[in-house]
């Protein structure tokens, strides 16, 4: 045994401390399971933070008709029928008891006169079952699951990236990885581990994601471990991201200002979405309205910046300053623009990993014993276009549960089989990059692989691109071989950047990968050459490795939801 290597034990291991990996650290430490949060981040600064706009949940405050049901049917036709049903039907009916658990930690809701919970409309929901706090309700949700944590003494090491999990004959046994700041390296040994490590959407290169975040991390993670991926080429572009400065750019504007009546308009000053839904125009879902961004641009009808714009400006200005306050002190600080005044320049930002990894839907099993996954990581719930609002619900709902099916499953342990062989291979994996001194720097690549990615697998894709991302991604790879690791004084950032690449890559060739297969215009996922809808597609696309592409059928939607759907028109979807 390396003597270099500091063991930890503890009974589930969660990675990522954002809303997801609180959420199932804190029922775990409820039923007085031991359980240890690791992160690579600041967990002050989860990706969570920027679910700004709320959270949903039919709890009919505002709209007395408003039923669970309903969610769900709306949830499953704004997939594009590639939401699973029976994920969709734990979440939304679980929604509410989410709600009450936050409620319970503290949360600060948005409230009327009388004392109910606020809802307010997001886009393409039948009523108002957005709750939030402001347009920070993110953020209070993280500081509000970080005090319940703080409060059961759960421990967290948010400065730890984790490079492997450890795995014997297809059982977990925990996991590898170093200290950022210090380069001290961890063997943690556990009985399940729940990964919790977000997305990949930070290898495009307009994104809300920030730095270090979204990196892909939960798919390189499960696929070594001998999980799956489900879907990676739905991700979900969310209309209003911020163009510059250009070390923002992507910074996200919160759903919540269109629905608070904030205006799109183009550089003639067209109302835009008339042409493209002209029923639900900026309510309309985010697929459309970013698609609908997207093409004005490309049709010269945008800014001289690639941009349209998005106006609250005609808003009473006690609106914006209490239910936008986010946005009005992000637009004075990035860009020194009043948005009492002035419109916002937006465009497409990649926002959401709605696939993710493959979770059977009832406890987010990957199918590797003692390994699950939730929140951004995982698949299942969103399809081909998120409900601004789902993800927030989401990691409540399946945080308590996970948390709950690994404390049974840890508690139901008898005996646990490690593997040196398993532990020996994630050791030399760092010790191989610590020597490395090639002539290649990691940033660099990253960047090479984000430039991939925005050309040719942006809000529009073909095949010719794609084919050529592909082949760009193939000589990034082998680059990639020949990189220079080189910690120093500050820390051992490098080589966290060196795993991100390696991260990044594979979600990137999965995605590429998958979105070629995907010959259909569907949701988020627009291909040119196949303009329309093609519902033998209409299955999930489960990747296991390069060329390795399966398609998976969806159990049938119940009719008790179904007949509550409103069909979804795709007429004037693709109007390239
Ligand atoms: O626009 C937003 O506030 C984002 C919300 C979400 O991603 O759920």
């Amino acid at each position: 045994m390396n003597t270099a290597d500091q063991q930890i034990s503890t009974s589930v291991l969660v990675i990522g401390t954002g809303g997801a990996g609180l959420r199932a650290a804190i029922e775990l430490a409820e039923r007085g399971v031991d359980v240890l949060a690791l992160g690579k981040r600041p967990r002050s600064d989860a990706h969570t933070s920027l679910a700004a706009g709320g959270i949903n949940a039919a709890l009919a405050t505002m709209d007395p008709e408003d039923t669970w049901q309903q969610h769900a049917a709306d949830t499953l036709a704004e997939s594009y029928l590639l939401a699973n049903p029976v994920t969709v039907r734990i979440v939304t009916e679980n929604a509410a008891r989410g709600i009450d658990d936050l409620e319970r930690y503290g949360m600060p809701f948005a409230r009327e006169a009388d004392g109910r919970i606020s809802q307010r409309f997001f886009g393409a929901h039948t009523y108002r079952r957005t709750a939030f706090a402001g347009d920070y309700t993110g953020l209070e949700i993280q500081r509000t699951l970080i005090n319940r944590a703080v409060q059961l003494k759960v421990p967290i090491l948010d400065t730890v990236y984790v490079t492997r999990i450890l795995v014997h004959d297809n059982t977990v046994f925990g996991a590898y990885g170093f200290d950022v700041e210090t380069g001290h390296r961890y063997v943690i040994h556990a009985d399940a581990v729940i990964l919790a490590a977000g997305g990949h959407t930070r290898i495009w290169r307009r994104t809300s994601s920030r730095r270090d975040e979204n990196t892909g991390d939960s798919f390189r993670l499960a696929l070594l471990a001998g999980g799956k991926i489900r879907d990676p080429e739905l991700v979900q572009f969310h209309p209003s991201g911020l163009i510059e400065p250009e070390n923002a750019a992507g910074t996200l504007v919160s759903e919540a200002a269109r629905g608070e009546g904030g205006q799109l308009r183009n550089a003639l000053g067209e109302r835009f979405m008339a042409r493209y839904d002209p029923e639900r125009m900026e309510l309309s879902t985010r697929d459309r309205v970013a698609l609908a961004a997207y093409t004005e641009i490309k049709e010269g009808r945008g800014t001289t910046n690639g941009g349209v714009w998005l106006d609250v400006s005609q808003l009473p200005r006690e609106t914006i300053m209490r239910r936008l306050p986010r946005v009005y002190q992000t637009l004075l600080e990035l860009q020194m623009l009043d948005i009492t005044q002035q419109p916002i320049e937006i465009a497409p930002t990649a926002h959401y990993s709605m696939g993710g990894v493959w979770v059977r839907p009832e406890d987010h099993g990957t199918g590797v014993e003692g390994l699950y996954a939730i929140g951004e990581a995982a698949s299942g719930l969103h399809g081909a276009n998120r409900l601004g609002g789902n993800s927030l619900i989401e990691l409540l709902v399946f945080g308590r549960i996970v948390g709950e099916e690994a404390a049974k499953y840890s508690t139901g342990r008898q005996v646990q089989r490690r593997s040196a062989e398993a532990l020996g291979e994630a050791r030399a994996e760092v010790d191989g990059l610590l020597d490395a001194d090639g002539p290649e720097n990691v940033r660099a690549l990253q960047r090479a692989v984000r430039d991939t990615m925005t050309n040719h697998a942006g809000v529009v894709r073909d095949e010719a691109g794609l084919l050529a991302g592909l082949s760009e991604l193939e000589s990034i790879e082998a680059r990639g071989q020949q990189v220079g690791v080189h910690p120093d004084l500050a820390g051992f950032q490098d080589l966290a950047h060196a795993f991100d690449l390696k991260s990044s890559l594979l979600s990137a060739r999965a995605t590429v990968e998958a979105a070629l297969e995907r010959r259909e215009t569907r949701g988020c996922h627009n291909r040119s050459d196949y303009p329309d809808l093609d519902e033998s597609l209409q299955v999930n696309l489960v990747w296991s490795g390069p060329g390795q592409l399966e398609r998976e059928e969806i159990p049938p939607i119940p009719e008790e939801l179904s007949r509550l759907m409103r069909h979804v028109s795709s007429i004037g979807k693709l109007v390239e």
